[in-house]
């Protein structure tokens, strides 16, 4: 059983959760217009053309879901697209959508062409989720009146507004939901040109000087995820502040990221556990996701929505039928010496 690392050296620079303070860092880099916003062509093209067709046929935009893995900019996304319709958005989420008496009173109070932004939607409790059937097909809300045999159901007609739902899990949506949303898109990882471009602009919205070397070695490390990349490179501007003169240069993102223990691919001491427990406990796998949460003290869904998917994208980790295993570039990459039986290995 591998331990979580005690030493608070070791933080979690590349989970790519968002906390409250670095909230407000993000929000002001956010882009708000798809001219500014990088990468995700497709989508960017697909929701623009639907965009421009609702506006003119003076409609709302038919209801969006966004999924893929944290940190994309499924929020941003929402953002921009109520800004290039001109429309209010407000915004919730599953989990702080605990009656469905709530989503009722949230539904009631938005206006015509209005945005609802749902984060995290696979947390809404399934009755809160009912009720959303009717309203994002009809425009309705059923309301019970009273309790027992006296019970009486009210029907409201709603405005015409749009949900832009997202999630890191499409697979834990009912289809009946799924079903209800007109434009469904799965944010990919970004390429590291875009994300050296994202770093760039992220840069001159601080007023930091960083050279070009240095934007790209960052990009090389940021887990192909702009939320990392914008919290590395807030970390970098920290250590050129104390140990420079401001300019962020390619051995300063080395020397910074050294110390934050980022290694040369973007994984932190977190990532390396994951691939370490699966080597020393099941000799490099097949091993479940359960027995491998249980070996590093994560919950399963941790190890599933943010690990896992930047470790396969790498080709690090493998998901096969019979659980996750460790690839043979994951052993080169720790410099451990991978097993004398490892079929796989033995074929290269
Ligand atoms: N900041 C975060 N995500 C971004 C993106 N996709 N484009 C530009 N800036 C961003």
């Amino acid at each position: 059983m591998i331990e979580r690392p005690q030493d608070q050296a070791e933080e979690e620079v590349v989970v790519p959760s968002v906390e409250k303070d670095e909230q407000r860092f993000e929000d002001t880099l956010r882009p708000r217009r798809f001219d500014d916003y990088i990468g995700q062509e497709e989508i960017k093209t697909n929701l623009l053309l639907a965009i421009q067709a609702a506006q003119k046929r003076l409609e709302s935009l038919d209801h969006v879901l966004l999924y893929g893995p944290p940190g994309l900019g499924k929020t941003t996304l929402a953002g921009v697209i109520g800004n290039e319709m001109s429309s209010n958005v407000k915004i919730t989420s599953g989990p702080a959508v605990e009656r469905a008496g709530d989503l009722a009173s949230m539904l009631t109070n938005l206006q015509d062409g209005d945005i609802l932004f749902i984060d995290e939607v696979h947390r809404l409790p399934r009755t809160v989720e009912e009720i959303l059937y009717p309203a994002m097909e009809d425009y309705v809300i059923d309301i019970m009146l009273g309790k027992g045999p006296t019970a009486q159901s009210l029907r409201l007609d709603l405005p015409r507004f749009t949900i832009i739902a997202a999630t890191t899990r499409f697979g834990a949506l009912s289809s009946p939901f799924r079903d209800r949303f007109g434009h469904i898109h799965r944010l990919d990882y970004y390429n590291e040109p875009e994300i050296e471009k994202i770093i760039n602009r992220s840069a001159r919205l601080m007023g930091l000087t960083i050279d070009k070397s240095a934007a790209a070695e960052l990009a090389h490390r940021a887990r192909l995820t702009p939320r990392i990349a914008n919290r590395l490179l807030k970390r970098v501007r920290d250590y050129a502040q104390v140990h420079a003169d401001g300019i962020v240069t390619k051995d300063l993102v080395h020397k910074a990221l050294d110390l934050l223990q980022v290694d040369s691919l973007g994984l932190d001491p977190n990532d390396r556990r994951v691939l370490m427990a699966i080597i020393e406990n099941f000799s490099g796998g097949p091993a479940g996701v359960d027995a491998i949460a249980a070996a590093t003290s994560e919950e399963r869904q941790t190890i599933e929505d943010v690990y896992e998917p930047y470790l396969i994208q790498l080709g690090l980790l493998e998901r096969t039928t019979r659980g996750r295993k460790v690839t043979p570039k994951a052993y080169l990459h720790l410099g451990v010496e991978p097993p004398a039986d490892n079929a796989s290995l033995k074929l290269v």
